[in-house]
């Protein structure tokens, strides 16, 4: 486990950035910088008195914060962005801004400061519309036009890529950048703006069918959150992933409808309740396309990092679903 280091994670107090503050606090000096747009204060408040722990609230988007946030850094994760598909289709200026101005001011920081490492938290939604599954890290991106605000996100993602592949052949800023695979567990943004696993636990929990988007047959391969962090952390701890991209994922495909009928079997409401579907256009408006298969090659996460994920979605859920039933009247 990296260790002596002092790292910067942006987005820290969100789903991700929070747990992977959680590890790297044992062995590090850890800063946080985010604006608490989506990230809650509640996930890190267990470090808020550490000495080697730093809060920083402010914007990526804002030089100044970002110049102080990044004093004596050795390390930067950079997971600040504007995730969660329904806020693509509403505020797609957010997203783009963000995501690229944003992280463009994180990593010309890190290139003055000199950091060792600039990890980027990058995503499978790179591949876009992309069937042929499993999917590896040199798989095309199959993208819809530009008119369809879905895909702004992944363009986004894609050009912070870009942007550090330049950086990194032009500067010599030492990167590595990791694709996320749909990622769940505890502290994931469970309101209409986050994902569908939050999205469907707590409908179920408080009594309600879960909405399913089209016929509910796409598929996708979901991380536990530990899973992710264990990735993120080989990746962090190795010098041959310096320069590269890896897919961290999970192999297990289940369909968005047999991912309904696990939750609801798992809170003991396959009996009592049906999900309901709904079309894209009634849920998200004009112009949305879904991307019908997503699952992860993880084949050179295994060779370079030694990664391997260990939490099967049914356990993984089990986890979930207690989280949020000890949570859901806090952070509802
Ligand atoms: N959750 C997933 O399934 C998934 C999949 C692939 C990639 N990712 C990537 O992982 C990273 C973390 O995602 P997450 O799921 O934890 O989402 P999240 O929304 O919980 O975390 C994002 C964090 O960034 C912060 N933030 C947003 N705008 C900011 C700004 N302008 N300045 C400072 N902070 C800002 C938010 O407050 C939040 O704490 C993101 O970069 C996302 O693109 C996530």
């Amino acid at each position: 486990m990296i260790s002596g280091k002092n790292i910067l994670v942006t987005g820290g107090a969100g789903f991700i950035g929070s747990h992977l503050v959680d590890s790297l606090i044992e062995k590090n000096e850890v800063t946080v910088l985010d604006n608490l747009s989506s990230g809650n204060i509640q996930y890190i408040k267990d470090h808020l008195r550490k000495k080697n722990f730093k809060f920083i609230e402010g914007s990526i988007l804002d030089k100044k914060i970002v110049d102080k946030a990044t004093k004596d850094i050795n390390v930067i994760i950079h997971e600040a962005a504007v995730v969660g598909v329904k806020k693509y289709m509403d505020n797609p200026l957010k997203v783009i801004l963000t995501n690229t101005l944003g992280t463009h001011n994180v990593v010309e920081a890190a290139l003055k400061k000199h950091v060792e490492l600039f990890l980027l938290a990058s995503t499978s939604e790179v591949y876009g519309k992309n069937v042929n599954v499993p999917l590896s890290e040199d798989s095309d991106r199959i993208l819809g036009p530009t008119n369809i605000f879905r895909w702004c996100y992944s363009t986004t993602k894609a050009l912070d890529e870009h942007m550090l592949f330049a950086y990194h052949h032009q500067n010599g800023l030492p990167i590595t950048i990791l694709r996320y695979f749909n990622a769940y567990g505890p502290r994931q943004e469970s309101s209409d703006y986050g994902a569908v696993i939050p999205i469907f636990i707590k409908r179920i929990l408080s009594g309600k069918p879960p909405l399913i988007h089209g016929d509910g047959k796409q598929t996708r391969g979901f991380t536990y959150i530990t899973d992710l962090v264990s990735g993120t952390l080989l990746a962090l701890e190795k010098e041959q992933s310096i320069g590269e991209i890896f897919n961290i994922g999970n192999e297990e495909e289940i369909t968005i409808n047999g991912l309904a009928n696990l939750i609801l079997e798992l809170t003991d409401n396959l009996n009592k309740i049906k999900p309901k579907h709904t079309s894209y256009k009634e849920f998200y408006g004009d112009g949305y396309e879904d991307t019908l298969r997503r699952v992860a090659d993880i084949r050179k996460a295994r060779k370079i990092l030694n990664y391997e994920p260990k939490i099967p979605l049914k356990e993984g859920l089990k986890k979930t679903i207690e989280w949020y039933k000890a949570n859901l009247p806090i952070f509802g």
